[in-house]
């Protein structure tokens, strides 16, 4: 028996060091951890249970058969984040460069499976050279079969994909299908086809971390959610976002208890909203204020930045935020922000997580790169994911809620649960001056009739009365007792029901 005991420690020592001591060397001299070190910074202290690391290849072709190492460049199992169940794949590249086998992919399913039975999400750490080449279509397979799960779990357990290495080819998409993808910042790439393949086809010249890097894929192409300075900022960045998220479909976000309370007054937002409504004003505060303890997670803060989201939490409870940002493109929606706003609602509303909205939007951006870039189909991602939800909406209109935006922006009509108003809110159907133009086009000539309308109309509309009249808006609230207000609201809607009609899905325009 000791003999076996020997024996096993031995296996598992020569397991742990995958690709050997060379290979580790030169992960570390690139700035990355290996598959190992990073799981002990992403779970708590000694809690990983591993899995299947005498798993081996099943390759006999290109002389694989004498290239075994066990656990075939994946290191999976399960652990707890502040005390909560979590699988976790992260992908070895001191083995065969990270490379996905069919018995790597079959690792990689297993922990999917179990995660879906007992309700827990999953985090991915990507660090592939992709298919592995020597096996062909059977590691073909093994990425559908990673995908296919990918479709499954989506909606009913959080996944969360981390890209500490290349991820290139058809494998990115396997990331792309999971609900947000943290990248580390010169490691990391993601693209469909690298800078060779590019430069043949297209005959344009571009680095891989140009194509695909962090920076590009989270202020360009929005592919990516945060860029992250290195390895161990985006393990402890997981930490903490993971404690904003429910463990699947069927449980309510965590609460954290908190010292913020509910009640606090913040005197310091009657001033946020500037006298001219043409100026901007940076709608984080209002964010981070609102906020317990003034602690924001936002995701995607540098792309379509005229739309601000992530979580916060109120009397503890996780809050998704979506907000327009007047600072940016004065706030107005278009292709990309509706996207990004679209997908967050939608992530909330899957996964129980109720929504504030904080709303100052003066409409649709105008043009031609706009409408053949397809906003019509674009805007309504947004519209559509809001109108769908059903998780408890508290929206908030700060000051100019104009057009179809107006509508947009978690109104009432599309079953927003409170909505109010601040005394400053313009709820429109335009800007006082553009819709003068309009209905007074015979008087454009003179100058002095114009302004005369501008202001009847502007005193008219560009308040939040009309809509207050009608019950569109169920109150108008002073700023400073903001929070004091989208809490009770909040606390009020706990319990909220609510079901759409039955249907296999809807067709949301995609
Ligand atoms: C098998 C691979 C491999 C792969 C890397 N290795 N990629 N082995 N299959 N796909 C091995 C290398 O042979 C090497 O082995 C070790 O991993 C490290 O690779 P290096 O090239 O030395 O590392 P580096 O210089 O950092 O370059 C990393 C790399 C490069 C950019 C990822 O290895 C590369 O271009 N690999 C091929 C990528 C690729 O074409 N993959 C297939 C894409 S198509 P030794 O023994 O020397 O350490 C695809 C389709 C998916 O993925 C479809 C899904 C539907």
């Amino acid at each position: 028996m000791k003999d076996i005991i020997q024996q096993l420690a031995d296996k598992r020592a020569a397991a742990k060091l995958g690709g050997g001591q060379r290979r580790i060397d030169s992960q570390h001299a690139k700035g990355k951890l290996t598959a190992r070190e990073r799981i002990e910074l992403l779970l708590d202290p000694g809690s990983f249970e591993e899995w299947d690391m005498f798993k081996e290849h099943r390759c006999t072709d290109f002389g694989m058969a004498e290239q075994k190492v066990p656990g075939d460049g994946v290191v999976i199992g399960y652990g707890t984040i502040n005390g909560r169940l979590v699988f976790v794949f992260s992908q070895d590249f001191t083995v065969f460069g990270g490379s996905l086998s069919e018995a790597h992919a079959e690792k990689i399913c297993k922990i999917m499976d179990q995660a879906m039975k007992v309700g827990a999400p999953v985090i991915g750490l990507n660090d592939s050279g992709g298919a592995r080449i020597q096996e062909g279509v059977a590691s073909l397979g093994g990425y559908a079969e990673v995908f296919q799960r990918n479709v499954m779990a989506s909606g009913v357990i959080p996944q969360i994909s981390l890209i500490m290495g290349p991820c290139a080819g058809g494998a990115v998409y396997s990331p792309a299908m999971t609900d947000f993808i943290f990248m580390v910042k010169d490691t990391s790439y993601m693209f469909v086809t690298g800078p060779d393949v590019v430069k043949t086809v297209t005959h344009e010249v571009v680095t891989a971390e140009d194509l695909g890097g962090a920076v590009t894929h989270t202020s360009r192409s929005g592919v990516a959610d945060l860029a992250l300075e290195n390895d161990l900022e985006a393990l402890l960045n997981t930490r903490r976002f993971f404690s904003f998220l429910p463990a699947n479909n069927r449980e309510k976000p965590p609460h954290r208890p908190t010292d913020d309370p509910a009640s606090r007054i913040i005197p310091s937002l009657d001033s946020l909203v500037p006298e001219d409504a043409t100026k901007p004003y940076d709608i984080k505060e209002l964010i981070v204020k609102v906020a317990d303890e003034g602690d924001f997670f936002e995701l995607q803060p540098d792309y379509a930045q005229n739309i601000v989201i992530g979580f916060i939490r109120l009397e503890g409870h996780s809050v998704g935020v979506v907000a327009n940002q007047p600072m940016v493109l004065a706030g107005c929606l278009d292709i990309d922000s509706s996207r990004k706003g679209g997908r967050f609602v939608r992530f909330c509303d899957a996964f129980n997580i109720p929504i504030l909205t904080l709303v100052d939007v003066p409409g649709f951006m105008p043009g031609t790169a706009q409408e053949y870039g397809g906003i019509i189909k674009q805007g309504a991602k947004l519209l559509y994911a809001y109108a769908e939800a059903t998780v408890p909406k508290v929206t908030l209109i700060t000051r100019k809620a104009y057009g179809g935006a107006y509508d947009v922006m978690s109104s009432k009509h599309l079953r927003g649960d409170v909505n109010f108003a601040w005394p400053s809110a313009e709820i429109a159907v335009m800007g006082s001056k553009g819709a003068v133009e309009i209905i007074f086009r015979k008087d454009i000539g003179d100058a002095d009739k114009i302004q005369q309308r501008t202001d009847q109309y502007q005193e008219k509309f560009a308040n939040p009365f009309i809509a207050s009249n009608r019950g569109y808006v169920d109150d108008v609230v002073t700023p400073r007792s903001t929070r004091v207000r989208i809490c009770r609201s909040f606390a009020m809607l706990r319990d909220k029901e609510l079901e759409n009609p039955w249907r296999k899905h809807g067709n949301i325009p995609l």
